[in-house]
Order: structure tokens, then C-alpha cells, then sequence
């Protein structure tokens, strides 16, 4: 009876095989697993076996129902299918659709590439956390708790039990506290050659400034660095990210974790510095940088006998919307794909 059965089975799978109209598998359907069919017809002989082989054969016969089943539905599939089809006129010449294949977001491009950059000349590209301490944000770099240049990092302070050494918790406002870890890190042993390119994080919004941006930040210490390197630096990359001919110039500026320090300016790449209407003056600010002050070193364990460093912090949707000249720094987050596919 086993081998009926299986005869059985491969009958009706070579007939389903052939059938071609939903009518004819309907017909085999009933043929073979309707309450008349073949299966059943088979099965009216059960009752004579011994009881184990009932329990054999049972279950043999319900393998070869689910078998035929599965063969009926997916031919049915298929013929409704292929007369679907036919009913429609296809044009097998026409070129396929291409499924439309996205890019990396423009900030994402512009930190790819800007440590492209510095990494060619030697720099290390590291990262530290979003959510600092405000000793290594501010006190560490020259600015002791209540020095008013505090207030211009408009910051976020995160709701946590202040540390007893470190102080209160922050969101990170700069790149410049990587300055510090990653003289830690490297137990304040130059050569150091840091790029460190982060979140950041300030109470403010407008054309120009979102409450979370991204800055990228040099440093680079060792023995008789100075002034001249870091102008190198500046028209190097100045010419890397805008193009040929772009300069930089540096201005006298403040900050506590640099002496000297400067505001860094590049030429205008729409008007090569002759001055236009985005520029007006041929320049652009871009950012701060300046030789690394003493007791920022001192505070990353590095000996200022022996060791100087430069240092610069931009902003990457600055340089970024300056290149592209957006006059909304706004549009790099709002997920429009009208702004964002034409690039
Ligand atoms: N941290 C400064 C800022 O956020 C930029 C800066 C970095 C200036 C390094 C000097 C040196 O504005």
C-alpha cells in the first residue's frame, strides 16, 4: 500500500506538472484529494493492516497529501500569473526600472573627506565623548569656573551628580576638550598629531548656527612647533577643501586655551578675495586656532620646557555651507531629498 500510495504522488505531481488553466488543477485537486479521490480510495484499505504498520502508512498518506497540495497551489499561482500576463501587452524591449540608490548625508561627505585631508599629512583621526566633563571642556583649558569667556559656549549641562574632581556634567560645547584626553592618551608624549571631529552641542539657533553641530579639531605638539606650521596647516587644507589659489590669514583673536590666538579667515572662492556680494570683504571666517597655552599643556601632562603645539577648531557645516554657499545652515537638517539628492 506504501508503494501505491507514492505511485500515487508521482502520478499527480507529473499531471499538475503539465496542467496549464486554474479549471484543470481544480479537476486534479478533486481527482486526486477530494472525498472521492485517489488518496482516499487508497486509504479505504487502512483498516485491514496491523497497527503499526497503520501508523506507517498514516502517516506516509498525509506527507503525500501535503505534498500534492503544495504542488497545486504553487501551479495555481503560477498559471494565474503567466494569464495575467498575457492579458497585458509587454514590451520585453523596454529598459528596467532602476531601483533608486541613496548617498551618504552631506555632513557624513564633508567629515569623510576633511579627514581625508589631514590624515594624508600625518594626523590621527580619534573621537571622545559627546558627554564630557566641564573639567575637560573648560578648567582644564585655562578656564577656571566662573572666567567670563565661559558664556560664550552658551552650554548644556546634563542633570547628574557633579564628580568631585571634575565637576558637573556637560554636553560637550568644542572639540577642543579632545585637546586633553588625547594628551592623556598618549601620556603627554609628543609627536601629536590629533584630528578630532565630534557632535557638539550649544543653546542656540539661527541661519547660522544649530543647537548641535560638528566641529573638527587639530592639534599637533612637539618640538619647536610653531606659528609658520600652523599657517601651513591652514593654507593647506584651505586649498584642499575650496580649491587652488585659496589662502588663509590669521587675525588676532582671544581665547583662553591658546596664546597667541587667532580668528582664521579664508578667501572667498566665489570672487578669489576681490569681494562680492556673499563675501564682501574677499574673506571668510572660518574658525579659531593659536599656539597651545602653557597651562593647557601642563594640564594634559606635557612638558612646556621641552614641547609647543598649535591648535584650531572649525566648524564642519560652516566650511561646508560656505563651499556650497548656503545662506541657511538650517537646510543640512531638515531631510528635505529636494536639497539633499543634488549632491
Ligand atoms: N574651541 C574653539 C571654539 O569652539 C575653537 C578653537 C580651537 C580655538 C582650538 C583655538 C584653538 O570656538
Amino acid at each position: 500500500m506504501r508503494q501505491q500510495l507514492l505511485n500515487t504522488k508521482n502520478q499527480a505531481l507529473a499531471l499538475i506538472n503539465e496542467a496549464s488553466s486554474p479549471e484543470e488543477i481544480e479537476r486534479l485537486r478533486i481527482a486526486f484529494l477530494g472525498r472521492k479521490g485517489k488518496i482516499n480510495q487508497l486509504l479505504k484499505k487502512l483498516p485491514d493492516l496491523s497497527k503499526t504498520e497503520k501508523a506507517k502508512v498514516g502517516k506516509l498518506a498525509n506527507e503525500v497529501k501535503q505534498a500534492i497540495e503544495n504542488a497545486l497551489n504553487n501551479k495555481l499561482q503560477v498559471t494565474s500569473y503567466k494569464l495575467q500576463v498575457a492579458d497585458e501587452f509587454f514590451d520585453t524591449t523596454l529598459p528596467g526600472k532602476k531601483p533608486e540608490v541613496g548617498h551618504l548625508h552631506l555632513i557624513t561627505q564633508a567629515i569623510e573627506e576633511i579627514t581625508d585631508i589631514f590624515t594624508k599629512i600625518g594626523f590621527i583621526r580619534v573621537r571622545y565623548p559627546e558627554v564630557d566633563w566641564d573639567w575637560y571642556i573648560f578648567e582644564a583649558l585655562n578656564m577656571p569656573k566662573d572666567h567670563p569667556a565661559r558664556d560664550e559656549w552658551e552650554t548644556f549641562f546634563v542633570n547628574e551628580k557633579p564628580d568631585p574632581k571634575k565637576g558637573k556634567m556637560v554636553l560637550s560645547v568644542h572639540t577642543s576638550g579632545g585637546q586633553i584626553h588625547e594628551m592623556h592618551r598618549l601620556k603627554g608624549k609628543p609627536p601629536i598629531r590629533m584630528l578630532n571631529i565630534a557632535k557638539c552641542y550649544r543653546r542656540q539657533q539661527d541661519v547660522t548656527h544649530t543647537a548641535m553641530f560638528h566641529q573638527f579639531e587639530g592639534l599637533v605638539v612637539g618640538k619647536g612647533i610653531n606659528i609658520t606650521h600652523l599657517k601651513g596647516v591652514l593654507d593647506h587644507f584651505a586649498q584642499m577643501w575650496f580649491g587652488k589659489g585659496v589662502k588663509s590669514r590669521i587675525r588676532p583673536f582671544n581665547f583662553c586655551f591658546t596664546e597667541p590666538s587667532f580668528e582664521v579667515d579664508f578667501t572667498c572662492s566665489n570672487c578669489m578675495g576681490r569681494g562680492c556680494r556673499f563675501c564682501k570683504s574677499g574673506w571668510h571666517e572660518v574658525g579659531g586656532a593659536g599656539m597651545v597655552h602653557p597651562n593647557v599643556l601642563k594640564a594634559g601632562g606635557v612638558n612646556t620646557k621641552k614641547y609647543t603645539g598649535f591648535a584650531f577648531g572649525w566648524g564642519v557645516e560652516r566650511i561646508l555651507s560656505l563651499r556650497l554657499r548656503l545662506d541657511d545652515i538650517r537646510l543640512l537638517y531638515e531631510s528635505n531629498l529636494q536639497f539633499l539628492e543634488q549632491f
